[in-house]
Order: structure tokens, then sequence, then C-alpha cells
């Protein structure tokens, strides 16, 4: 670890020694292999031992293909869709505002930005906001919510949650997230205990960097608690999580928003089974947010991309249709937003793809990944002949594995 920490390229863009803007999306991994020191960038790849989950994030994607249709009038594509039941027709508009996206996607939460890059969350908010995509606020961040929220105010924020042991605690995390303006909080529920990641055993990182904290700890309630600063908590994050997470720790965050009068959404993250998926939506979420937390938690999780369409098809039968499904891991391309709105998700989260980014290049890198997606994205939809999300989500998918050779692939039926 002594040896990479001493690198003296931590911290300075990646680009100013390459002097070139990345033609592809996976070209900002590389950059940020060379930026970051060897331990950083291991914390950020790994995934939970065995490395099951984390594999199979990416290599979903790269098993299924979309089918084109042609002929189809797509000077004019629509990329846009709302989240959440605000905009549906079913009584229910006012207790919730809808999310709208132009792009169906958001920044995932994911903790201790200043790893990536110096100025941390502060970057990563300042390309979001330029480019009106919401970001999930990790209450593991190294900036506090209320230091972005102050710096970067046209940012669209969800709030990320554990819930903790001590619930005066958990709500003032939840009431600094309504007076945040946050127009979600994303509840992770897959987290009662730690993912095990031995490469981080192995590179000594035990603790976090000198000089960095989780800065939403620093609250008066939190210092009265842990003292001073609420340091303290910085080397036992663990102890302080809530291990016996229930349903009714997801309905007394909905009271907690509804009581507010914010009309805020509540996602469940980390749903990978569809009856939870439900059990999620009867205790009130109104967005259930599937993820294997980028392979860092169960090391043997199935992919979200590969559980997405069972998890709709459960929440549509027990008549949950205004109930929103998102997802992550693994996407790396706008062809993987694609193939998971083809699936069935409404929107999905950007993972590593924007730290990645934010390693190489800052607020400025992570501002290229996000207008490369969107080109992506309305350039896959032109060729697929889809011009809405709607019409997306019609498209055919195949599993490479199922392709026919022989020319006798399903179906051989249509009759137009
Ligand atoms: C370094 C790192 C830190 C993360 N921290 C959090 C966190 O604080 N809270 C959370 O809910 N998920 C966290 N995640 C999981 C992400 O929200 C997301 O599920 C995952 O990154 C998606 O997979 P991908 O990176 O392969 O796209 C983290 C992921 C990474 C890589």
């Amino acid at each position: 670890m002594d040896r990479d920490v001493t690198r003296s390229a931590y911290g300075l863009s990646a680009l100013s020694i390459s002097q070139r803007r990345p033609a592809r999306i996976e070209e900002y991994e590389t950059l940020a292999r060379d930026v970051l020191p060897r331990y950083v960038f291991e914390y950020i790849a790994s995934g939970a031992d065995p490395g099951v989950s984390l594999t199979a994030n990416t290599q979903c994607f790269a098993l299924v293909v979309l089918v084109p249709r042609v002929m189809r009038p797509v000077a004019h594509v629509d990329t846009s869709v709302c989240i959440g039941p605000g905009h549906a027709q079913d009584g229910r508009k006012d207790k919730v505002e809808s999310i709208g996206l132009s792009d169906p996607f958001f920044v995932a939460p994911f903790g201790l930005h200043r790893m990536a890059h110096p100025a941390g969350e502060l970057a990563t908010a300042a390309a979001c906001a330029a480019q009106n995509v919401p970001l999930g606020c990790s209450q593991h961040s190294t900036v506090s919510l209320r230091k972005v929220a102050t710096a970067v105010p046209a940012l669209r924020k969800f709030f990320q949650l554990y819930v903790l042991r001590e619930a005066r605690l958990t709500q003032a995390l939840v009431d600094s997230a309504i007076e945040m303006n946050c127009e979600a909080i994303i509840i992770t529920v897959d987290s009662p205990v730690f993912g095990f990641r031995s490469v981080d055993t192995e590179n000594g990182l035990n603790a976090l960097p000198n000089g960095m904290h989780y800065e939403n700890y620093e609250s008066e309630v939190f210092q009265k608690i842990f003292g001073q600063s609420g340091k303290g908590i910085d080397d036992n994050i663990e102890a302080i999580f809530e291990p016996k997470l229930e349903w009714s720790h997801v309905r007394d965050v909905v009271r907690l928003c509804e009581k507010s009068g914010r009309r805020l959404q509540v996602m469940v993250k980390g749903i990978l089974h569809e009856e939870d998926a439900v059990l999620a939506a009867q205790a009130g979420a109104s967005v259930v947010y599937i993820s294997n937390h980028g392979g860092r938690q169960f090391g043997s999780a199935p992919a979200a991309l590969s559980v997405v369409s069972t998890c709709r098809r459960a929440l549509d039968l027990n008549e949950f249709q205004n109930v929103s499904v998102v997802l992550d891991g693994g996407i790396r391309s706008g062809d993987d937003i694609l193939k998971a709105v083809a699936a069935g998700a409404d929107a999905v989260g950007l993972g590593r793809i924007i730290l990645w980014a934010l390693a190489a290049d800052g607020a400025d890198g992570v501002q290229h990944v996000i207008e490369m997606l969107r080109a992506e994205i309305r350039r896959g939809m032109q060729l697929l002949g889809c011009r809405s999300l709607q019409e997306l989500r019609e498209a055919r998918m195949l599993r490479l594995a199922d392709i026919d050779i022989q020319g006798n692939g399903a179906p051989r039926s249509s009759k137009l």
C-alpha cells in the first residue's frame, strides 16, 4: 500500500497525462487505474468474495441482444421517463411527486467520492447539476449532504439511507434529507452486515484514509452519542447499523416522509427476489430498486438484469403497476441501459462508470460520460426503431445462448 500511496499522480486529472478525451466510456476505467493508488482502485473495482455477483453484473448485459426493427420514423426519439406513482391516474397522485428524468438514468449512491477525487462529492454534484441528472447522495459520503446541497443548489438529490440501531439517528438523517429538498429517500436494505472483500484486507485497507470521514455523522445529534464530530464512528461503522432490519423500518420512513408534507418518494434498494419486491411495495415504497450492491454484499447473488422482469411481473400481478422499478449493477454503456429498460426497468443507476470518470477527470469526466451515455441511448433507440421508452419495452430481447444458428429460431408464427 505504501508504494501506491506515494504515487504523485493521485489527485491529478489523468487526462492531463494523456491529453485527450476518451472516445469510449470504458477508457475512463483505464485512466482511473493509472491515476489512483492501487488500493483505492481495487477498493472501488472489487466485489465481495467469491466475486460471482460482480462478474454476473457485466456478463449478464453481454449475454443479451436486442432485435432492431427497420423502416420506422425515428428522426425524433423521446428518452424521457417519470418514476413513481405521482404521474399515475390512480387517486394517489397527490401523495408523492413523480420524478421526471430526461433520460432513464441517475447516479447511484456510492460512498467516499473523495477516495476517487480530492473534490469528492462536490465534483460529482457539479457535473450532475450541469446535466440535470439526480445524484444518489450516500449516507457514507465524504462531503455531507448539507454541504453538497448548499454548494450546488441546482442539484437534484436522492438521499441514500442505512437504517441505524438508534431510531432517533435514522430519523435525524431522514429529517435532514427532507430539509435539503431531496426528491427521494433510497433505503438500502441489503446490508445487515457488510460483504467481505479479501482484496481490501490484503491491501491493509481497514479504516478510512487520513483526512476523510463520514461527514453525515458530524451533526449535533450524532455528536451527542458518539462524541466530538462523530469521528469515532469512522472505524467501526458496521456497529451502528440496525442488524434486525424489518419492513416496519420502511413503513417508518414512508410515514416520516408523508408527515413532512414534502411528497418525497421512497425507494427500497437491494431487492433481488420478486416476493421482496411485492413486500417493499406493500410497505409503501414507490420504487423497487433492484441491485446486488455492485457485487459488494452477498458474493453469489444474481445480477439485477436477470431478475428485473420477474420482479416487474410480480408487482403487476399484485396490482402494483404504479410502483416503478429501477436497477443498477454492471451498467457500462448506453446499450446496457437500453437492455435494462427493455427487460422491464424504468430507469437505471450509474455506479462505477461514474466513479472512474470522477477519478480520471473530476466533474468534466463525469459530465463527459453522461453526455456519451445520452448520445448512445438516442442512437441506439434510432437503430432499434424505437421512438419512446414504451416502444423500447416492447423490443425483442434474445439471450445469446438461445440464438438458433440453424435458422429455426422462435417465433415462426408472426402474421402481419
Ligand atoms: C465504491 C462503492 C461504494 C458504494 N457505496 C454505496 C453506499 O454507500 N450505499 C449504497 O446503497 N450503495 C453503495 N454502493 C453500490 C452502488 O450504489 C451500486 O449499487 C453499484 O455501484 C452498482 O454497480 P456498478 O458499480 O457495477 O454499476 C457502492 C458501490 C461502490 C462501487
